[in-house]
């Protein structure tokens, strides 16, 4: 599939969030500090509550609790049914953006538009399985869109490209002003195909964390999609 230079046009530059789900959560303050200190961009932080995804992690008090690790953004990725219940906490705790799923039960809007109204980014995430169109009630209402290349729940697994295919269609759908992250698989292989596609932020996990210098690793995948980025959309053969 060719979608044109969707990449090439992006005002972003290309940002890595490193994705703590598998760092060492019992030294989470210094692992975070030790991927800000290696060039990381942003913090991942993924908020799972076993009833929306079949994994459960930590909330608001444990990033509260890691805030002060580090003055990079915190992204929260709620993967939880009820979001709006916690809100102010996550706010509270100090995150810069919150994402959503849009395949929850429980209304999206009014959430949507607290995060706002704190000044910070409001982002919906997209399941593989679920189509871009799904955001559509929300058009307008949205800082972020995050596109899942794995099914949630746990980090270390595969990239679904077909998933990424949808990638292509977002910066026009979110407009100039919007981020759109890809999260799950991403690692120096991925990296190459979902900046072609024009993602802005990577969100990389396992290949962090299992990489023997984090630094070099933060590097390689930055410089990949940065190349990749300029090279243009064309889907790999
Ligand atoms: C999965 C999480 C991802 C994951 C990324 O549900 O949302 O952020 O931790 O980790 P990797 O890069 O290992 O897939
Ligand atoms: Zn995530």
């Amino acid at each position: 599939m060719t979608a044109g230079r969707a990449g090439a046009s992006r005002p972003h530059g290309i940002e890595i969030a490193a994705s703590i789900l598998d760092a060492d959560l019992g030294r989470l303050a210094d692992e975070i500090a030790r991927a800000d200190a290696a060039g990381a961009d942003r913090i991942h932080l993924d908020v799972m509550d076993a009833h929306f995804v079949p994994n459960l992690t930590f909330g608001p008090r444990t990033i509260r609790a890691v805030r002060s690790a580090t003055a990079l953004p915190f992204d929260a990725h709620l993967m939880t049914s009820e979001p709006g219940r916690f809100l102010d906490e996550y706010l509270d705790a100090g995150c810069e953006s919150i994402t959503l799923h849009v395949e929850i039960g429980e209304e999206i809007r009014p959430t949507l538009e607290r995060i706002r109204a704190a000044g910070r980014l409001a982002g919906l995430a997209l399941k593989p399985g679920t189509p871009l169109a799904a955001l559509d009630p929300y058009r307008g209402h949205l800082d972020m869109v995050m596109v899942m290349t794995v099914e949630p729940g746990f980090g270390g697994q595969v990239f679904l490209a077909d998933a990424a295919r949808k990638i292509a269609d977002a910066p026009a759908w979110l407009g100039p002003d919007g981020l759109v992250h890809v999260d799950g698989g991403v690692n120096g292989g991925s990296a190459d195909t979902v900046a072609r596609l024009g993602v802005d932020i990577l969100v990389v996990g396992s290949a962090l964390w299992r990489a023997t210098d984090m630094a070099a690793e933060i590097a390689r995948i930055r410089t990949i999609a940065q190349a990749s980025r300029a090279a243009g959309a064309a889907w790999p053969a």
